[in-house]
Formats: C-alpha cells, structure tokens, sequence
C-alpha cells in the first residue's frame, strides 16, 4: 500500500512533505523516509516507526531543498526498518514506491553482476539503480520508457535526479497515483488526499503512464513515450479538515458518528417528500439483469454478505457474493444479464480494483459503491454509488461499514420496487422504517459503559467466538474481524447452526462468545445454539433487540439490548456494540487503536 507524496517548487517543501505524509499514514506506517535535492545532491532522512519521528530528524538534520519525495511504507519485501524504509537512492536517482516489484530478485541479479552493490532487502531499490544505469547512455525520458519496461508487477512510482532541481518523474502501472497543480509549484501523490491541503486541482495518471513535472508544467505520456494531454478535476473541499475534535480517537469518532452519517447518506438517496428513493444515474432497465454478483474485501465482503440476504429477499435476482482476491484468479463464467457491484471504502483496493477491470475487459455492467468518489474504481466503474459518510481514517472500517450496508439496502429496495417484487405500500413502508434507522443508532450509542467492562474480558481471553444467523451470521464475521484487527484476539465468526460441526471443540470453561440473535425468524434456533455453548461453559454475551418480555433465557453472563426494528435494518444496530466490544477491548490492552499493527487502510498491493 504505502504513500507517496512528491513536490516540485520555489520553496523549502521538507515541512510540507512531512504534513502530507502524516495524512498519509493511513496507508502505511511502519516507516517512512524523505529525500531532497540540496545543491543538486541528493539528501536523505528515514526512520523506523511513524512520521512524528522522522519530523523530529529532519530538523535536526536541518533537511532544505525546493524539491523532494516523502513515503510511508507498508512493507511488502523486508521488514520495517531504517534500512529497508523509502526512499531508495543511488548517486544519481531517489526513488519512492508503491506496490510490488514481481521481477526484482532477477534484476538484483543482473544489476549486482554489474557492480551495483544493495544496502537493503526491498524490490524498490532494484529501481534506483535500472534507473541509474540506463541513465548512463539514454536521455531522461528514454530511460523512464526503458525501466519501466522492464519493471514487472504493479508500481505507483515518483523520482528525483541528481542535479535535476528542474523536475521529478511518476509513474504507474496497478497502484494509483495522482498529480495537482499549484501555484508556481506542482505534486505528485498516491491520492487525491495527500494533496488536499495544497491544492483541489488533480490528474490521475492512468495504468502505464508517467509523467514529468516541472514547476510550472506538468506532461504526461504513454508507457512509449507519447505525449497525452489530460483533464484536470477539482476535489470537493469538503473533506480537507476533518479531525479528531474532542476526541482521542478517529475510530472513536467515526463510531459516534454514524447517527449522522447514516443521515446524510438518507438524505442522498431518499425523497422523503414523496417518500420514494431516487438513484438518478441508474443506466439499466430493471429487466436487463436477472442475477448480480457482490465484490469486495475485508469489511466491505461483510457488507457484501448482508446484502445477499436483502437482495434475495426483497428480489428476483440470483445473488452471488465472491472475495475480490478470489474472484479475479478464478475462470468466472461472465453473463451479460448481471450487474456486478464493487464495494470498497478507498476505492483503491487493488484486488477489488482488478476485478472491475476483469468485468470490464468482459464488457460487463458495473456499479461502484466506495466512499472516495475521486477513487479509481469510481472512476472507472459505470455507475457510482457514493456511501456519503466523510473521510473515515481509522484503519478499522466502522462508519463506511454502516455506509455501504445502507448503500446496498437502498439499492435493494429500489430493484424491489422497480422489479414490482414488492407493492408499493411495502416499499413505502420499508422507507419510513429506514427513516427512523439514525435514531436508533443514536440510542445504540448510549449502550456504551457496559461494553467498557465487557471489553475488559474479551481484551485478555484466549480466544472468542461470534455466532449469528441469518442476518447476523456476516455480522458475526464483522464483530469477530474487528476484535482481531484492534486487540489482536483470536476470533472466529460463525453462523450459530454449524457449531456442533466442529467449532464447538473450541469451548471451554470461560471463554467468552458473542451471540448475536434478534428476535427475527432465526431467534429461538439460535437460543438453543446459545445454551449448547453455555452448557460447554462459555460465557455468552447476548446481542438482542428489545421486546416486552424481559429474560430471553437463561444463564447469559451480559446482554445488550438495540432497538426494536424492522428485522432487515437489524444488522445496522447489532453493528454498533461489536465495534465498541473491538475499541474498549484494544483500549484495556493500550493498543493504536487508529493504526493496529501489520495492517493498512487502503490496501493497493495484492
Ligand atoms: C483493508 C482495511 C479494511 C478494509 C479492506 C478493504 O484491509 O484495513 O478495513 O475493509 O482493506 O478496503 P476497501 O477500501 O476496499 O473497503
């Protein structure tokens, strides 16, 4: 994943590097590093660790320079260390680098043989030193032609030159990357967001090309060297200031803030004065597709799985759900009759980024539901679905969760109603529930300081186990991902019903279990699931929706009770106690809640 950001001005850029790579953190954070250009040569800072070190080193290294490149990394080859942080320099070159060099073990090889001597393990130095080499006998632009020919895998790359104040080079090939323009100064960057606080004027370099950037121009060319003349779009300032407020957590903002986020996504989509829901842009006749296929990763499959239930329900439609990583390798039949729906917050992902652009090599239908409306797979996909839920930068999907699962839901009523699958007083009906769907997510939130001391128990147990059916199976997915991703527990989600097929092996005096059962259609078979693991002496924590009677059943060590709704909105609320259970119980442990260990939040390598 990593980040890269890259400026090319009349002014010192080192303090401004580093500002853009603390925005940058969010797609890698185990190093980072930064070169510039001081009296032509080429001078380096890294660090193992965060960016707030490598500011602390940087001054003291006094680092000056009116052009330079700035990575946080996510380390694919080597481990995290000062050594094997970006940039990569040879005398002549400084190269930062996004994604995977496929090939570099033989050009190490070829470039070691002559002479090229290696200081760290990663494939990007192999880069500096090609660079380097055909530097020797070709032009500047030739020699980019030239490497990145011989560069197999995916790359978002950016480059400075010894005694070339007058330019740097990006280039792409899988791995996003971006350029804006400023005044007298121009960037380069691995996203839109990067470069957010400098300027809303952006290009995306688009697979195989690469550019020149100058202070003033900027030119982009063809993987051979022809020159492409390209649109310049302006970004929404909107997102530009967002930060932690009062608190001391982005997750822990972005958790409350869904009540509201779930609001404004309402508001986009739903007409509530004629009480109907409006997607303007849908390019279809309901009729021309009879099945659709749900693609994504990590928390945007969950939202996948949900909403095969809904669709299934509430629709004609063959639904299939499929893992984007899975998905692209496989020898999938392609019906021209499907609409196939990417789901990822970035939009950047490049697994789910791959499968759109196997869809779309296949002439398929596709629709994208991100929340980056600026993000490759929105860009590339036919039709785009916004989530509406602002930037979200803990590394633990929350809010976007909750936004691509009303995204799909919305989606799903409205392929209802248009396939007249169901009348028009039950897609009424289904809009006002859907109404009310913020404020019960507002009461959820108050259901907190129980799950403070819940949180306590999870944090310090061997294991755990989620269990869910219907609805609440991906649901139990999710709870279980979260509490791994935040307190490094192992967990496991399951649907209730397949525990005595071998899971069930698994419990043992105290372990703690989350068994999330509302009172829909699956409620009493799950009940029985829950007292065949409280009988093997699990402590179980019931998540359950509220009704009149008051015991559910009996020997359940906690139980949190949401709001009573129409059972299809159920999975929204059930949501909201496992994403708190995740944070209170990596809070217990003093874990970095906002960048757990070993992941990323935008996730742009395979
Ligand atoms: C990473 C993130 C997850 C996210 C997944 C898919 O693993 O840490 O939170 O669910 O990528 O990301 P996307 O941006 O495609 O939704």
């Amino acid at each position: 994943m990593c980040g890269i950001i890259g400026i090319i001005s009349t002014n010192e850029v080192s303090s401004r590097i580093v500002n853009s790579l603390k925005k940058l953190e969010y797609r890698g954070y185990d190093s980072a590093g930064i070169a510039t250009l001081v009296d032509g040569n080429i001078n380096e800072v890294k660090c193992e660790g965060r960016v707030d070190i490598l500011e602390k080193d940087i001054l003291k290294f006094n680092l000056k320079g009116d052009i330079g490149i700035g990575h946080v990394r996510w380390a694919t080859h080597g481990k995290p260390s000062k050594i094997n942080a970006h940039p990569h320099s040879s005398e002549q070159v400084s190269v930062v680098h996004n994604g995977i060099i496929e090939n570099s073990t033989i050009l190490k090889k070829f470039l070691e043989k002559k002479g090229y001597v290696f200081k760290s393990q990663t494939d990007t130095e192999v880069i500096a030193h090609l660079v380097t080499d055909y530097l020797k006998k070709n032009s500047l632009k030739n020699t980019i032609i030239k490497v990145l020919k011989k560069l197999h895998g995916s790359f978002a790359l950016g480059v400075i030159f010894k005694d070339r104040d007058d330019l740097m080079v990006g280039a792409r090939r899988g791995s996003p990357l971006a350029v804006g323009y400023g005044p007298n100064e121009n960037y380069l960057g691995s996203d839109s967001y990067a470069l957010k606080s400098m300027t809303n004027k952006i290009s995306y370099l688009e697979d195989g090309e690469f550019c020149i950037i100058k202070k003033d121009q900027i030119e982009f060319f063809e993987g051979n060297g022809v020159k492409i003349n390209k649109k310049v779009m302006n970004l929404s300032k909107e997102d530009i200031h967002y930060d932690k407020g009062d608190y001391k957590y982005f997750m822990e903002k972005e958790i409350d803030e869904q009540p509201s986020t779930i609001n404004d996504c309402i508001n986009e989509y739903v007409d509530r004065y004629n009480n109907q829901i409006n997607i303007y842009n849908f390019p279809w006749k309901i009729n021309s597709f009879q099945s659709i296929v749900l693609i994504g990763c990590g928390t945007a499959y969950h939202s996948c799985l949900v909403a095969k239930y809904w669709l299934e329900q509430n629709t004609n439609l063959d639904v299939s759900i499929d893992i984007a990583s899975e998905f692209r390798y496989r020898k999938v039949r392609f019906k021209k009759d499907c609409l196939y729906v990417f789901v990822s917050q970035s939009g950047e992902t490049a697994d789910t980024y791959a499968a759109l652009e196997l869809c779309k090599k296949n002439k398929m239908k596709t629709c994208a539901v991100v929340n980056v409306v600026e993000s490759s797979i929105a860009r590339d996909a036919d039709l785009v679905l916004p989530i509406y839920c602002g930037q979200e930068i803990g590394v633990a999907s929350t809010k976007a969760f909750l936004g691509q699962m009303l995204v799909l839901y919305i989606l799903s009523i409205k392929i209802s109603f248009d396939q007249k699958f169901i009348t028009k007083k039950d897609y009424q009906s289904k809009i006002k529930n859907l109404l009310s769907l913020s404020n019960s997510a507002k009461k959820t939130l108050k259901l907190d300081h129980k799950l403070l001391n819940i949180g306590k128990v999870f944090a310090h147990a061997k294991g755990c186990m989620f269990l869910g059916r219907g609805y609440s199976f991906p649901i139990a997915l999710e709870g279980a991902l979260k509490l791994k991703e935040l307190a490094y527990v192992h967990a496991e989600g399951y649907p209730a019903g397949e525990m005595k097929h071998g899971p069930l092996a698994l419990i043992e005096e105290g372990m703690p279990v989350v068994v999330i059962a509302p009172r829909d259609d699956h409620y009493k078979k799950t009940m029985s699931n829950m007292q065949e693991v409280i009988a093997r002496g699990a402590k179980v924590l019931l998540i359950t929706n509220k009704n009149k009677d008051e015991v559910v059943s009996e020997n359940i060590w906690e139980q949190i009770e949401v709001d009573k709704l129409n059972d299809e909105l159920i999975p929204f609320l059930v949501t909201i106690p496992l994403q708190k259970l995740a944070f209170y119980s990596a809070l217990e442990k003093g874990y970095d809640i906002d960048k757990p260990r070993n992941l990323a939040k935008s996730v742009t390598v395979e």
